[in-house]
């Protein structure tokens, strides 16, 4: 028999990189999609150093065009597709106020649309097939938005509102859409978060603790074929997304407490 078929957006790095090497050790065909192609293709040797069949892709999933492609040529390539995992995202820091529109378009371009782009082409693969999984990944913050993150919580609540009306609606066809909620995870996320304030900095490094990528990876090839809504990590994560929704005011005083740098002064913006 064929093997299993998962394509993994933003597998340069990080979440995705751990992703493809746990589908490709389970002996997955892993096809890998991001724009650097050095970072890939080294990500590639390790896959197939586990003994899976590899691809490496350049795509930027802000063109749809390219999404579609990549999916496409999964299909030509490998013959069906069996997992999406639509994980390619990045951060933009900063109170909703300095958050400039061009800033708001570009993370919506890649945290949503890239996420939407992902799910228009592989849902007809997979209807047509009557299997398949659908990871997209969000965030525990798209769950309960929080200060210095308001545009990258749009875009991570934007990708929970989208799979969870895809879940029902790729039910009858025995396919399945699951969002991914990590907390703070230790990957170059970190590095490449655009805008920022001193202030965002102290706030990260308050949280001590985050989570291996090799986890959430664990976890998501662990829940394919499962009619899981949502992957949820951290016992903090757990507890923010029930509570969150639940006591907003409380959440609200308890962000308040937490981020007790609130009211400052941002170097170079006037409060
Ligand atoms: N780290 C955390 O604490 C955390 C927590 C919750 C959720 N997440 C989410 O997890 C996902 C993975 O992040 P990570 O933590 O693994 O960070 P990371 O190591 O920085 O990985 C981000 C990946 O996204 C790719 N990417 C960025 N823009 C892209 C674009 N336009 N087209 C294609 N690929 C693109 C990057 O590859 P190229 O630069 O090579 O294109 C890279 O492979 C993101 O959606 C992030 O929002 C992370």
């Amino acid at each position: 028999m064929d093997a299993k078929v998962a394509v993994i957006t933003g597998a340069s790095s990080g979440i995705g990189e751990q992703t493809a090497m746990a589908f490709a050790a389970r002996r997955y065909a892993v096809v890998l999609a991001a724009r650097r192609m050095d970072r890939l293709n080294g990500v590639a040797d390790r896959c197939r150093q586990l003994g899976g069949r590899v691809e490496a892709i350049a795509t930027d999933v802000s063109d749809g065009g390219q999404v579609y492609r990549l999916v496409d040529e999964t299909v030509k390539r490998f013959g069906r597709l069996d997992v999406m995992v639509n994980n390619a995202g990045f951060g933009v820091n900063g109170r909703v106020w300095e958050t400039t529109e061009d800033q708001m378009r570009r993370i919506m371009e890649v945290n949503f649309f890239g996420v939407f782009h992902g799910c228009r082409a592989a849902a007809p693969v997979m209807i047509a097939q009557k299997s398949g999984h659908i990871f997209n990944v969000s965030s525990v913050i798209g769950k309960r938005g929080t200060p210095f993150n308001g545009a990258y919580c749009a875009t991570k609540f934007a990708v929970i509102g989208l799979t969870d009306s895809l879940r029902v609606e790729l039910a009858p066809y025995n396919v399945r859409a699951t969002s991914v909620c990590p907390g703070l995870t230790q990957t170059e996320f970190f590095a490449h978060v655009e805008g920022g304030t001193e202030k965002k900095e102290s706030s990260f490094k308050a949280v001590r603790t985050r989570q291996s990528p090799a986890v959430v990876a664990r976890r998501i090839v662990a829940s394919v074929g499962r009619n899981s809504p949502e992957l949820v990590f951290t016992p903090g994560g757990k507890i923010l997304s029930f509570i969150g929704p639940l006591w907003p005011r409380f959440t609200d005083w308890f962000m308040r407490f937490y981020h007790n740098d609130l009211a400052e002064n941002v170097p170079g913006h006037d409060t």
